[in-house]
């Protein structure tokens, strides 16, 4: 049975490739090709960064390796362990939390999610999905995988074709059907004043 995509509803038009990212719990078990799986981290390589600093890691498993996949799955919390195990690609993303000479990075987490947004674009762009999770547990990922100081783990990443979501249990299947919402426009663009609508959003009279 083939999954039906569900593109966002939106309001001005966007490309295919955004409206056709989603974030499944349903995954096929068939396997990613590594070429494909190159390419994500490829396209999350060439994110932009603060000052170019690039803080972002990952560390990343599939399922042709029984124990690294079970490691990283270990690090997720339990609800997302019980769909994230279906992936065939499991991975966690990790932040430098200082520039080399010492200073803070502020947009160390900014830039982390820039990285992998990226790397969801690219996989929806390669016919795949990816589904982040902050219910991780870092400070398992950081005894694990022997995380350095200064160093922090961001969020959970699943990756791999999209499932059915039949294969899901009902409270899941229900969730995985039901209608994409998202604010609308003129809640979050603002012009001159805070919580006033920015002109470019508001609606057409
Ligand atoms: C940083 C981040 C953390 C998230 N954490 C979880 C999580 O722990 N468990 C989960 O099932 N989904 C998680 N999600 C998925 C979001 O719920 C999902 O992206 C959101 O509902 C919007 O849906 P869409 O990605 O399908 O458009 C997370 C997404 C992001 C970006």
């Amino acid at each position: 049975m083939s999954v039906a995509p569900r593109p966002a509803v939106v309001s001005a038009p966007i490309h295919d490739v955004v409206s056709h990212r989603w974030s499944p719990r349903a995954f096929d078990g068939r396997p990613v090709e590594p070429e494909k799986l190159r390419s994500l981290f490829e396209a999350a390589r060439w994110a932009a960064s603060s000052y170019n600093a690039q803080p972002w890691f990952f560390i990343v498993a599939t399922k042709d390796d029984p124990a690294a996949y079970q490691r990283v799955l270990g690090c997720f919390v339990e609800f997302n362990q019980g769909w994230a195990k279906n992936a065939p690609v499991v991975a966690l993303s990790v932040a430098r939390l200082n520039f080399e000479d010492g200073r803070p990075n502020r947009h160390a987490f900014h830039d982390v999610g820039q990285a992998a947004a990226n790397l969801a674009i690219q996989a929806t762009a390669l016919g795949l999905q990816v589904h982040q999770m902050a219910g991780i547990l870092p400070d398992r990922a950081r005894e694990l995988f022997e995380i350095p100081d200064g160093y922090e783990a961001v969020a959970g990443i699943a990756i791999g074709y999209e499932g059915h979501p039949s294969s899901l249990p009902d409270q899941l299947k229900e969730r995985e059907l039901a209608p994409r919402a998202r604010k609308p426009l003129n809640s979050f663009v603002f012009n001159g004043k805070w919580g006033e609508p920015s002109p470019i959003v508001a609606p057409k009279s």
